[in-house]
């Protein structure tokens, strides 16, 4: 297969890459990622080192009309698109960057797909386009209504609704998946995760917003990237599939395991104000990919959480780099929940 991966220097896509050409030797992957902030300097040399001959890489945004020349160029026979503005609290900043890429840059990425034709398309979403859930319902299931509370939400909706109406309209070989919150090495530290681990290592206070008690649903990042791959080589087009390791978690509670894993005191957690519109709980409903693909996630919590708190442990150049002054003083300038409950020393 000729593989064109979208946001291939970031988190995800950066697994999602390795875990291809170890799958696949034959293969070739084509990475397009315009590198925004997200990506990390050292990623594409990483990638470029383990891909040799068989990986590509282009500094492109997916919005450039030169995609559609690279399609071709490349002869891609399949699109992973992952490329996308992913961070909420930036999105209730700036959600104008986050219509230009995750709905306008998509849209590009479908046309350019249609205008060479051929091309399977499998959109990488998230469980937040359901909205959020009450502590006692049901998760939702691929039919559950849309609902999105945060910019960053709503861009990934439309980008999901662009997405099937295209392949209802024009017949293309499009699917979508919608995968649980993440954590794994080579996150970002501004979410959750990697962000607790970074600051308890510098013995900088852990921020909890409001009471702490909201749910997220979190997949080893390995066990999604098999989840994308199976949709890609079985799914069936015009097709969503939930993908989802079923750990609905208490922030707070995986906030203090993750603090006992590193040895690290509890007194570090500090109750910051909380985000606007923040959704209390996340949970989806995996059983239409086990079922029907025969996708199942191979890490337990425990198992994924302490292999990640291992490796920002051995690799703190790596979290580091990202971590400069000119990192915070972005947050302290731009913070809602209040970061002035934070002292400049902890930060
Ligand atoms: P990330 O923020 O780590 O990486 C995003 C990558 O996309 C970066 O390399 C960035 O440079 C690139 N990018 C951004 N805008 C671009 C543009 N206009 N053109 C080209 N490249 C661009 O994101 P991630 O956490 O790896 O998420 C990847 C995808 O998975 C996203 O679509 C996200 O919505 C989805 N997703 C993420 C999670 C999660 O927990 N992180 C969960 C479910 C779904
Ligand atoms: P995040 O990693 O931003 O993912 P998402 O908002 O996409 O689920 O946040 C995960 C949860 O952790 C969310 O409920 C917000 C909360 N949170 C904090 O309490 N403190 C923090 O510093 C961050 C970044 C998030």
């Amino acid at each position: 297969m000729r593989l064109l991966v979208t946001g291939g220097a970031g988190f995800i896509g950066s697994h999602f890459i390795e875990y291809f050409l170890n799958q696949y030797p034959q293969s070739e992957v084509t990475n397009l990622d315009c590198l925004t902030y997200a990506a990390h300097p050292d990623t594409v040399d990483r990638l470029a080192q383990l891909g040799g001959k068989k990986y590509s890489f282009y500094k492109l945004d997916i919005g450039d009309s030169a995609v559609t020349q690279i399609l071709k160029d490349r002869k891609i026979d399949a699109v992973v698109n992952f490329a996308a503005e992913t961070h909420v609290d930036r999105s209730i900043l700036d959600p104008q960057a986050f219509v230009k890429t995750n709905i306008l840059g998509t849209q590009n990425l479908l046309q350019a797909a249609r205008t060479v034709g051929k091309i399977r398309f499998v959109h990488v979403s998230t469980d937040e386009v359901y909205g959020s859930l009450e502590p006692g319902d049901p998760t939702c299931t691929e039919a559950t209504p849309l609902d999105p509370n945060s910019p960053y939400a709503a861009s990934k909706a439309g980008a999901d609704l662009l997405a099937l109406a295209t392949q209802r309209t024009y017949q293309q070989d499009i699917l979508i998946t919608r995968c649980t919150n993440n954590y794994g090495p080579y996150q970002f530290p501004e979410k959750l995760l990697p962000l607790v681990i970074a600051n308890a290592l510098e013995d900088k206070a852990v921020p909890v917003y409001g009471d702490g008690k909201q749910v997220r649903d979190w997949i080893y990042v390995e066990d999604h990237c098999r989840g994308i791959d199976t949709v890609l080589q079985k799914g069936k087009a015009g097709e969503v599939y939930n993908i989802s390791s079923s750990a609905e978690r208490l922030n707070i509670d995986i906030i203090k395991k993750t603090l006992g894993m590193l040895a690290k005191s509890e007194s570090l957690i500090t109750y910051v104000g909380d985000r606007p519109a923040h959704d209390r709980r996340y949970g989806l409903n995996p059983e239409k990919i086990r079922t029907e693909l025969g996708w199942q996630p191979r890490y337990s919590l425990e198992e994924g959480l302490k292999a990640t708190v291992d490796w920002y442990v051995k690799n703190q150049d790596w979290w580091k780099k990202v971590r400069n002054k000119d990192y915070f003083k972005y947050y302290q300038a731009n913070y809602q929940p209040k970061v002035s409950d934070l002292s400049e020393a902890q930060l």
